[in-house]
C-alpha cells in the first residue's frame, strides 16, 4: 500500500525524484509526474497500463505558467481560461518543445488545465515544472474520487497518495479544442456545455469513436466496471431478477428482487449525481451480483456527461 497523507513536502520530494504521486483534484484523482521528465512520464503509462496513443493532461496553477509550455493562447481559449480556471475545464493548445512527445502521443496539441483543489494548487505553486496526470486508475477502469480508490488499485505501484478528501465534482474535466476556430467538445465532463456556451457561444460536440486518433479520450469503452453493465429503462429495472444490482437516478425501484440499489441523487440534483457516480459504480462492482443495470440521468447540464460515462461503461 502507498503512504497516504496531506504532506505537500513529501509529495514534492517524490516528484522531484521522478517518482509518481497521486494528487487530488475537484474532478477525480490524478496520477502525477513531472511533465518535463520523459522517464517519469513513461512510468505513468506503465503503472496505468495505458496505451501510448492516449495522451495526458498537464496541470499547473497559474495562467502565466501555461505560457511556458504552449506557443499561444488564442482569444477564445483565453476567455474560457479566465472564466473557468481553476476548474473542471481542459483546453487543447499548441505545445512547445519542452513538452515531451510522449505526453501528447505525438500530437501538436497539449491538453492543459488548472485544477480547483487547494492542496494540489499549493503543491503546484511550489514546483518549477507542471504535472502530467491522467486519472489515477488502471486504464479502462472507473476513475477514483477518493484516496482509498487509488490505494485499492495502484497502491502497490506508487510511493505516495496526497489525500485531499472526496472529489467535489466527481467526473473528469470537459475537454475543449478548437477546430477551424470553432470551440469543440472533445470530452463531455464536469463543466456543462451550457456554461461554456454562455462564454464563447455555440460549441460543437464531437461524436464518440473507438478509433479516432485525434481524440483518444473518445474511446468508446472506458470507465467500465468489471461486471457486465447495461443501461436500462426504469420499467426494465422494475422487472429485473435477483442477480441485478441497480444504479438509479433519483428514486428506488419497488422491485423487491433488486436487493442492491444506489440512488445517485434522491433530490434529483445533477451535481450530486456526478459526485456519487464513480464511487457507487465501484461499490456495485464489488457486490456478489451478476450484472449492473443503470438508468440514465436527464439529458441536460451535467446529465450529458453522466450519460456519456454510462454509455462508455456499457460499451464493452
Ligand atoms: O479531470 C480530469 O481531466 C482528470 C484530472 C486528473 O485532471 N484527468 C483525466 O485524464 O481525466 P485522463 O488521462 O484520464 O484523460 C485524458 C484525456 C485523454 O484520454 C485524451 O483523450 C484527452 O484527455 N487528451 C489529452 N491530450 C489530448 C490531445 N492532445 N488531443 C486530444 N485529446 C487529448
Ligand atoms: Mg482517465
Amino acid at each position: 500500500m502507498a503512504t497516504t497523507g496531506n504532506d505537500i513536502s513529501l509529495a514534492k520530494h517524490f516528484l522531484l525524484k521522478g517518482d509518481l504521486v497521486a494528487i487530488p483534484t475537484e474532478t477525480v484523482y490524478g496520477l502525477a509526474a513531472n511533465a518535463f521528465n520523459e522517464k517519469a512520464v513513461l512510468s505513468i503509462f506503465e503503472v496505468k497500463n495505458r496505451p501510448a496513443f492516449d495522451p495526458l493532461i498537464i496541470h499547473t496553477d497559474a495562467l502565466e505558467k501555461v505560457k511556458d509550455f504552449v506557443t499561444e493562447i488564442p482569444p477564445q481559449a483565453m476567455e474560457l481560461a479566465k472564466a473557468f480556471w481553476p476548474g473542471p475545464l481542459t483546453l487543447l493548445l499548441t505545445k512547445k518543445n519542452n513538452i515531451p512527445d510522449l505526453v501528447t502521443s505525438g500530437l501538436d496539441q497539449v491538453a492543459v488545465r488548472i485544477p480547483n483543489h487547494a492542496l494540489t494548487l499549493e503543491l503546484l505553486s511550489q514546483l518549477d515544472f507542471p504535472l502530467a496526470a491522467p486519472s489515477a486508475n488502471p486504464f479502462g477502469y472507473i476513475s477514483p474520487t477518493e484516496a482509498a480508490h487509488v490505494n485499492a488499485q495502484l497502491g502497490d505501484k506508487i510511493p505516495y497518495i496526497l489525500d485531499g478528501g472526496l472529489c467535489g465534482v466527481g467526473i473528469e474535466s470537459t475537454i475543449i479544442g478548437f477546430i477551424d476556430d470553432v470551440p469543440t467538445v472533445f470530452r463531455l465532463g464536469g463543466l456543462s456545455v451550457d456554461e461554456i456556451e454562455r462564454v464563447v457561444g455555440k460549441v460543437n460536440i464531437m461524436k464518440h469513436s473507438s478509433s479516432n486518433p485525434q481524440a483518444p479520450g473518445m474511446l468508446k469503452s472506458h470507465y467500465a466496471p468489471r461486471k457486465p453493465f447495461f443501461i436500462k429503462t426504469k420499467s426494465e429495472i422494475e422487472s429485473a431478477g435477483s442477480g441485478v444490482a441497480a444504479l438509479l437516478f433519483d428514486k428506488k425501484t419497488a422491485n423487491g428482487a433488486v436487493k442492491y440499489q444506489r440512488i445517485l441523487s434522491p433530490a434529483g440534483n445533477l451535481n450530486e449525481a456526478a459526485r456519487n457516480l464513480f464511487a457507487y459504480l465501484r461499490e456495485l462492482d464489488l457486490l456478489d451480483i451478476e450484472e449492473i443495470w443503470a438508468e440514465k440521468a436527464p439529458e441536460t447540464g451535467l446529465g450529458l456527461a453522466i450519460n456519456d460515462r454510462l454509455k462508455r461503461a456499457a460499451a464493452h
